[in-house]
């Protein structure tokens, strides 16, 4: 009984989270549906009623944005609902049978990537859209579009696991045709393998984000007699990642940071455990040098003026922290370069 009571007390104390917690990022090219699908996830868990969607109906139509009404729900900004574009990551929350989910809305706008970086990098796994829409798909992938550009993004981001919802099967010109969904899967398939997305590691499932189609319940078989697989929240439910090492040192990478009665950050835990009280080292916080910061180098017999280009930043190898130590080149809005840290001065070396 003793025993018993001290079991129990111990459970009090160590917040035991009865569901998973999970990050999913929407990712896809401009105009795939994901905002679609994040309003529509939301309404669909009760978390937004008739008289706002009505609100949003009435406020699409006015800016001449008919459809895009469930959009307005993860799209929050003027610019955004007047666009008909997401800008910034929309964050939301929502539950399945075993996971607590929190919804990362990416940006599908090629000017908008280092946005979706952002937020695929606070991702577990990642949800990617793509437009069945006669014509929309091909632009989005054949012709040089975004949905490429992020799901290499996405695994160098560390997000092991995408589904591949197929999107807009309601469309007039897919009409949940089983050959259309077949040549987007025929046709992404060996693109995903030569990312690095095994078989295992990506499921494709046909949706209508618009009509809330396969989302929380299978998709009726009067509209698609050929679907037997899962519904969107089933799969994400099943979704496995492999879990973070709670006993680890702490290591959260700081994505934002605001003041409100003393100073807020925000970040993804990727190692470790932060209780109450303790006390955390921010870095980098001594930086001695800082861009523009002109010396001279000597390195064996060669002397060479040099700057120093970047601030310092925290970085771990690759093998120790796999989210810390990779890494992606940018430049003229486009990604040339991805990489893992494979070695790092150790403290002192670099002084
Ligand atoms: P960005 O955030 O700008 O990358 O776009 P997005 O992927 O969030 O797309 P969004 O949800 O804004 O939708 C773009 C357009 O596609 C809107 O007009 C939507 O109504 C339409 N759309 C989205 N999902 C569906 C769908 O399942 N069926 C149909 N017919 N249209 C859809
Ligand atoms: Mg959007």
């Amino acid at each position: 009984m003793e025993q018993e009571k001290k079991a129990s007390a111990q459970d009090d104390e160590t917040v035991i989270p009865k569901k998973r917690p999970l990050n999913v990022v929407f990712i896809g090219h401009v105009d795939a549906g994901k905002s679609t699908i994040g309003g529509q996830i939301l309404f669909l868990s009760g978390q937004v009623d008739d008289r706002t969607i009505q609100k949003y109906e009435k406020e699409a139509k006015d800016k001449s944005r008919e459809s895009w009404y469930m959009a307005y729900i993860m799209d929050t900004n003027e610019e955004e609902r007047d666009k008909g574009i997401t800008v910034e990551v929309g964050r939301a929350r929502f539950e399945t049978e075993t996971t607590r989910f929190t919804i990362l809305d990416a940006p599908g706008h090629k000017s908008y990537v280092p946005n979706m970086i952002s937020g695929a990098s606070q991702a577990d796994i990642g949800v990617l859209v793509i437009s069945a829409r006669k014509g929309e798909f091909e632009t989005g992938f054949e012709k040089g579009g975004q949905t490429s550009e992020h799901v290499l993004l996405a695994k160098t981001l560390g997000v092991t696991k995408l589904l591949i919802a197929v999107n807009k099967m309601d469309e007039p010109t897919v009409n949940w045709s089983k050959e259309r969904y077949d040549k987007i899967v025929e046709k992404m398939t060996p693109f995903l393998n030569s990312s690095g997305y095994k078989k295992k590691d990506v499921q494709f499932l046909p949706i209508s984000g618009l009509l809330g189609s396969n989302l929380k319940t299978r998709v009726d078989k009067s509209v698609c007699p050929w679907w037997n697989g899962p519904c969107l929240f089933e799969a994400l439910d099943a979704v496995e990642v492999p879990p973070r090492d709670p006993n680890g040192p702490f290591r959260m990478p700081i994505i934002d940071k605001f003041k409100d009665m003393g100073t807020v950050v925000m970040g993804k835990v990727e190692s470790g455990t932060v209780r109450e009280g303790d006390s955390l080292l921010v870095m980098p916080n001594k930086a001695i040098f800082t861009a523009g910061y002109k010396a001279v180098l000597h390195i064996h017999s060669v002397v060479e003026e040099c700057e120093i280009v970047n601030n310092m930043i925290c970085i771990e190898k690759f093998n120790d922290f796999s989210q810390l130590g990779r890494f992606t080149l940018r430049t003229e809005g486009k990604t040339v370069a991805v990489g893992k840290v494979t070695d790092l001065p150790t403290v002192g070396e670099n002084a």
